[in-house]
C-alpha cells in the first residue's frame, strides 16, 4: 500500500461537510492514519503552494487556503495518490465527474473542497509538513 496526503478546504468546512467528505473517503477503502482540524497561516500557504508561485491565480489561492481551518489526513491505500484523484475529480467542478467528491461539494475552480497529493514523492512531502512521525499512525 502507499499514502497520500489530503485537505478538505476551507470551503467546505465552512459548509459543513467534513462528515460527508471522511465518509467517502473510508469508504472508497482509505484508511486514516492521521487526521486533524487546523488552519494555514499566509507563510504556511505560500510555501505548501510555491510550486504555483507564479501562476496568476496564485494570490487568490493563499488567501483562500489561510481563510479558515481546514482538514488535514494522511490516507493509506493501494495506489492511494491516482485513486484519490479519481475519488475527487477534475480541478474545475464544472469538469468533475459525476459522484466525485468535487462535483458534489465544489462551488469553483479556487474553491474546489479538496487537494489531493499529485506524486507519490509529494504526498510524504506533504504529510511530513503537516504531521509528525508520532502522529503518524
Ligand atoms: P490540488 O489537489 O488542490 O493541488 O488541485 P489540483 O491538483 O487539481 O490542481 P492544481 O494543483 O493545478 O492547482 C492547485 C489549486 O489551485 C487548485 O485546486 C485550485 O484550488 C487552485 N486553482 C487552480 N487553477 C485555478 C484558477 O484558474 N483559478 C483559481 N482561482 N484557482 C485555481
Ligand atoms: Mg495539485
Amino acid at each position: 500500500t502507499n499514502r497520500t496526503f489530503t485537505m478538505i478546504k476551507p470551503d467546505a468546512v465552512a459548509n459543513g461537510h467534513i462528515g460527508n467528505i471522511l465518509a467517502m473517503i473510508t469508504n472508497a477503502g482509505f484508511r486514516i492514519v492521521s487526521l486533524k482540524l487546523t488552519q494555514l497561516t499566509v507563510a504556511d500557504a505560500q510555501a505548501f503552494y510555491a510550486v504555483h508561485a507564479q501562476r496568476p491565480f496564485y494570490g487568490e489561492l493563499v488567501d483562500f487556503m489561510s481563510s479558515g481551518p481546514i482538514v488535514a489526513a494522511i490516507l493509506e491505500k493501494e495506489n492511494a495518490v491516482a485513486d484519490f484523484r479519481t475519488l475527487i475529480g477534475a480541478t474545475n467542478p464544472a469538469e468533475a465527474a459525476e459522484g466525485t467528491i468535487r462535483k458534489l461539494y465544489a462551488t469553483s475552480m479556487g474553491e474546489n473542497a479538496v487537494h489531493g497529493s499529485d506524486s507519490d514523492e509529494n504526498a510524504a512531502i506533504e504529510g511530513n509538513f503537516h504531521f509528525s512521525g508520532r502522529e503518524q499512525f
